[in-house]
C-alpha cells in the first residue's frame, strides 16, 4: 500500500505517461502502473535502487522500465506526459529539470519550498494544484504546467492554491510555520528579518481570517 504522501502525488498523475526520477524503490510507479495503466519510465542514479526497483516490479508483475540514469539526461521526454520529482532536495530537482521541455511536473521537495516554487516558475512553469499531508511530518506536493504567470512572494512563501482552499491540515501546517519562525527570529540577520516579519504577519492574517 502507497504511503498518504505516495497517493497524493498518484492522485495529481492525470497524463498516459509517467517518468519518475529518483524512483528508489519503485513503488508509485508499481501503482500506477497496476491500477491506473499509466505507462511508467522509472529512473534512479543508483544501481543499489534500480536493483530494488527491478525486484519490486518482477514481485508485482509491472511493465515498467527501468532505468539507470542521472536525473533526465538524454532521456527524450514525450509531449502530454509528467514527470515526478520526489523526496529530493529543492537544488536537485532544479538540477534534474533546467534545459529540459517538460509538459506537467510533479515536485514534492524535503526543504526549501519557496526556491522551489519560485524556482521552477522563473523556468516557465506555472502551480495548477497543490497539495499539503501530514505522515510523520508535513510535505507539500505542487503540480506545475508549462507557461510563465507571475506571482508575488507570500504566493511563493504559502503556496497560491493551497492558500485559496485552506483545510485544517494546512492551517496546523500555518500554525506550526508560524511558531517556528517566532522561536528563531533573532537567528536571521537583520537584512532578513523585515521579509521574515512580512511573512509572519501574513501567516498570522491567514490563520486568523480562517
Ligand atoms: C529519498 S529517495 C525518494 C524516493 C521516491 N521518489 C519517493 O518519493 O519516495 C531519493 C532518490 O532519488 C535518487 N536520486 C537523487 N538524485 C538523482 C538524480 N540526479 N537522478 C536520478 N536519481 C536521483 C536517489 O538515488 C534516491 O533513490
Amino acid at each position: 500500500m502507497l504511503s498518504k504522501r505516495l497517493s497524493s502525488i498518484a492522485e495529481m498523475v492525470d497524463t498516459k505517461v509517467l517518468y519518475d526520477v529518483g524512483c528508489d524503490h519503485a513503488l508509485l510507479d508499481i501503482y500506477l502502473s497496476n491500477e491506473k495503466n499509466i505507462k511508467c519510465i522509472a529512473i534512479d542514479k543508483s544501481i543499489d535502487c534500480v536493483n530494488k526497483a527491478i525486484k519490486n516490479v518482477k514481485k508485482n508483475s509491472s511493465n515498467i522500465k527501468v532505468l539507470l540514469n542521472d536525473g533526465l539526461n538524454n532521456i527524450d521526454i514525450l509531449e502530454n506526459s509528467t514527470v515526478v520529482i520526489s523526496g529530493m532536495g529543492t537544488k536537485n530537482i532544479i538540477k534534474i529539470i533546467e534545459n529540459k521541455k517538460i509538459d506537467y511536473l510533479i515536485c514534492q521537495s524535503n526543504k526549501n519550498i519557496y526556491e522551489l516554487r519560485k524556482n521552477v516558475c522563473n523556468l516557465g512553469y506555472h502551480i495548477i494544484d497543490e497539495k499539503i499531508v501530514l505522515e510523520d511530518k508535513y510535505y507539500i506536493i505542487i503540480k506545475f504546467e508549462k507557461g510563465y504567470k507571475k506571482y508575488n512572494e507570500k504566493e511563493y512563501y504559502l503556496g497560491p492554491i493551497l492558500l485559496k482552499n485552506k483545510n485544517n491540515t494546512y492551517i496546523d501546517y500555518l500554525y506550526k510555520l508560524k511558531q517556528n519562525i517566532e522561536k528563531n527570529i533573532n537567528k536571521y540577520e537583520e537584512s532578513k528579518k523585515k521579509k521574515i516579519n512580512t511573512l509572519l504577519n501574513q501567516i498570522k492574517e491567514e490563520i486568523e481570517y480562517n
